[in-house]
């Protein structure tokens, strides 16, 4: 079982490579937390995590669902061991991402052992733009971080296949992790700050002129915190849901939707856009 979280596509296809690979089922952590989340494991099921960083930190809503997700084994006399694995997909760098998840997998409610034996990060297009300077990548870095990503990607599942085990204290691929320069830094003072000032959708806003009522940006977002829909311009709620994923920016096919003044003349991106 492959749960995954995803904004602007790259992680669910990261998942649903993982899972054809692995012959997995994959389950969408936006449309399960805050309803089901208690999943039973079928005998030597694998337990996958794979989700983007944000703000070189494990995103809002996969915070939630580790500390609501219940695991239970569908031999529930004993507390089998699960083989687990997580892959971060990440524009550049996850810091010490890795580190504040395996403190939420202790945290799991699960009638089974979760052995986290293999990690792994991968680059893949960047969709942050919503601060100064911050854009989408060019078109050919897209298609090479997607190319080395998939090769990974694939490199990784067999690991998976092969139940390799770690060896000592770290998973596999612990030391591999891409975790970019002074990753403490990062994922400490610099992601409280991101979490508390920038996760916000107050500054969203649509360009009437630029939109045609079309619904998709309320549709695509994973946490539904837009009040719209065929016929209707956005409205975001302002209900302190908002992941900043910038999913609706991306998928908006009129370029209508601005996050303040941040977002002029940058570029849209979303896993496929460009290739179908
Ligand atoms: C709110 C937000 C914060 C992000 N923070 C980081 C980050 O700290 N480090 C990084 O390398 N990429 C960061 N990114 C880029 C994404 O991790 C990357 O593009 C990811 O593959 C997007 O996955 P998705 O398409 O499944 O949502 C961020 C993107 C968003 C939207
Ligand atoms: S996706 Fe763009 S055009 Fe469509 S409703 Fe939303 S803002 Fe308007
Ligand atoms: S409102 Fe937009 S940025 Fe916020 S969670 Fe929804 S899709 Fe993502």
């Amino acid at each position: 079982m492959i749960f995954y979280f995803s904004g602007t596509g790259n992680s669910r296809w990261a998942a649903e490579l993982l899972g054809q690979c692995l012959d997995e089922r994959i389950v969408s952590i936006s449309e399960t937390v805050g309803t089901s989340t208690n999943f039973t494991l079928k005998k030597d099921e694998v337990v996958g995590f794979v989700f983007p960083v944000h703000g070189w930190r494990v995103p809002r809503i996969v915070d939630e669902f580790m500390r609501t997700l219940e695991l239970l084994d569908t031999n529930s006399q004993s507390k089998a061991r699960h083989y687990t694995f997580c892959l971060l997909t990440a524009g550049d760098s996850i810091g010490r991402t890795m580190e504040r998840f395996v403190k939420l997998i202790r945290e799991v409610k699960s009638g089974a052992t979760l052995d986290l034996n293999a990690v792994e990060s991968v680059l893949m297009p960047e969709s942050y733009v919503g601060l100064p300077g911050m854009d989408v990548d060019k078109p050919e870095k897209e298609h090479k971080k997607i190319e080395d990503a998939e090769n990974a990607i694939v490199r990784f599942a067999s690991t998976v296949k092969e139940r390799k085990i770690r060896q000592g204290d770290v998973p596999l691929g612990w030391e591999q992790l891409k975790r970019g320069p002074i990753p403490d830094f990062f994922s400490g003072p610099v992601g409280a700050f991101f979490t508390h000032f920038l996760i916000t959708d107050k500054p969203f806003r649509v360009e009437s002129e630029r939109c045609v009522q079309c619904g998709i940006c309320a549709k695509v977002c994973p946490v539904g915190d837009i009040d719209g829909g065929k016929g209707k311009e956005p409205k975001w709620k302002n209900n302190g849901k908002c992941l900043t994923c910038f999913s609706c920016y991306h998928h908006c096919p009129h370029h209508a939707i601005e996050y303040g003044n941040r977002t002029k003349h940058k570029g849209q991106y979303f896993f496929g856009k460009r290739n179908g």
